[in-house]
This record gives C-alpha cells, structure tokens and sequence, in this order.
C-alpha cells in the first residue's frame, strides 16, 4: 500500500519525505497555483526530491493532439513522472497510444467504474477516483473505490492500480484503507491529522510524569 503526498509545496513533501512513509506526490494545476516561483523549476526539483517514487505532472493542453505532444514532453522532465490526464472519450485515442509508448499515466478525474473499466482496458498505470467531489455532490465516493477493487481484481486487470484521490478528512483516509486502494494521495493537513492521535500524546505525558516520579537521574 502507498501513500502519496497530494501537494506541490517543496517544504512539506521534503519534510515528509524524510519520514520514509511517502512513495510519489500528485500535483495538479491548482495545486501548483498555490506556489510562488517558478513551476517548471519546482516540478523539477519535486522530481529530484522524490526521485524514488512517482509525481504526477497533469497535462494543460486541450485538443487531443497537443495533449499527445505535452504529454511526451512532461514524460521527458524525469524518469519518475507519470502524466496526469483527465478521463475523457477524446483523450482515448492518444491514451492507448501513450500507452503503447510505455509512457505512465495517471487518468485524473475518475468518476464511475465503467470509466475505470475503460482506462484499465487501455493499461495505464494509475485511475484517480475522485473521493471527496462524489461526496460534494451526495454521491458515495469511497463506494465506487470498492467497486472499482472488485472489479480490476476480478477481471484481472494487473497493470493498473487505484490511486484513492480527493482525500478530504482523516475518515476518507481510513475507508480508502479499508477499501484495498494501492495508493492514498493525501493532503498534508490530512496526513498530519491522521497521524496523530491525543490519546497517543496523553499516553506519553503520563509514562514520562510516571518516571519522573522514580527520581532516577542517569538511565540507562
Ligand atoms: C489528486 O490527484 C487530485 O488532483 C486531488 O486529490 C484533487 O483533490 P480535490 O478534489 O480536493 O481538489
């Protein structure tokens, strides 16, 4: 299972970089927006940093044929780049043929399982259902994760897994756990919230007043 940083701010994927649990980082347009500077320096250096896991670089283009060409100039930034492409019928054709030209795809804005039946069709690497805007428009996002599980599983899909994406809270995190995702890209307020726990802070405070009350000076 792995988890991806969902955020194209240097300082946070550096910071949790080193804490050995991040295997890739998803940015996204709106992500990059966020950050002042240079984006095509600091898509670089995301690369460098994460050099052992994937970044997902999304395609700008539009018409199909700039995408294709877009696509294999992001491929071009590094070795661990997977080109984020949106899940639409014109993009299909091009998908298949980046596809055949081993080129990784992450398909982004994932909304049923029969588009996730298309995508696996055409062997791309990752599918990023989108979690959280299923839940803004009542519908059930951590659902369609578990039937897209069930059906890449049965169908023996094997060269695609699920990016779990649109992770809002600590609870989508848990469920995308529950529901078999391969990867959760989690923004980093969810990655710090989920990982702490008060009964975990209380628990430390109590073990450490317990051993004052010992009055040992040196230990060991
Ligand atoms: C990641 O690949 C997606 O771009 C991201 O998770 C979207 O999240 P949002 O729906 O909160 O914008």
């Amino acid at each position: 299972m792995k988890i991806f940083l969902d955020t194209a701010n240097i300082e946070d994927i550096k910071k949790w970089n080193k804490t050995g649990i991040i295997d890739g980082v998803t940015t996204n347009p709106t992500l990059l927006n966020k950050e002042a500077g240079d984006t095509k320096k600091l898509l670089a250096d995301i690369c460098k940093v994460m050099k052992h896991g994937d970044v997902s670089i999304e395609v700008t283009e539009t018409a199909p044929a700039k995408v294709y060409k877009q696509a294999k100039e992001i491929a071009a930034i590094a070795k661990n780049v997977v080109v984020k492409i949106p899940c639409h019928l014109d993009y299909y054709e091009i998908i298949k043929k980046l596809v055949e030209e081993e080129v990784k795809l992450n398909i982004t804005l994932v909304f049923t399982l029969i588009q996730s039946v298309c995508m696996c069709k055409l062997g791309v690497k990752y599918i990023s259902p989108f979690v959280g805007r299923l839940d803004d428009i009542d519908s059930n996002g951590i659902e369609l994760l578990e039937e897209i599980r069930i059906m890449l599983d049965e169908y023996a899909f094997l060269n695609t897994e699920i990016i779990a994406a649109s992770i809002r809270h600590v609870k989508h995190f848990h469920d995308a756990i529950v529901s078999v995702a391969d990867v959760v890209t989690v923004p980093v307020a969810v990655l710090e919230k989920a990982a702490t726990h008060p009964l975990t802070d209380q628990g430390m405070k109590k073990f450490i007043d317990d051993w004052k009350k010992l009055g040992i000076k040196q230990f060991p």
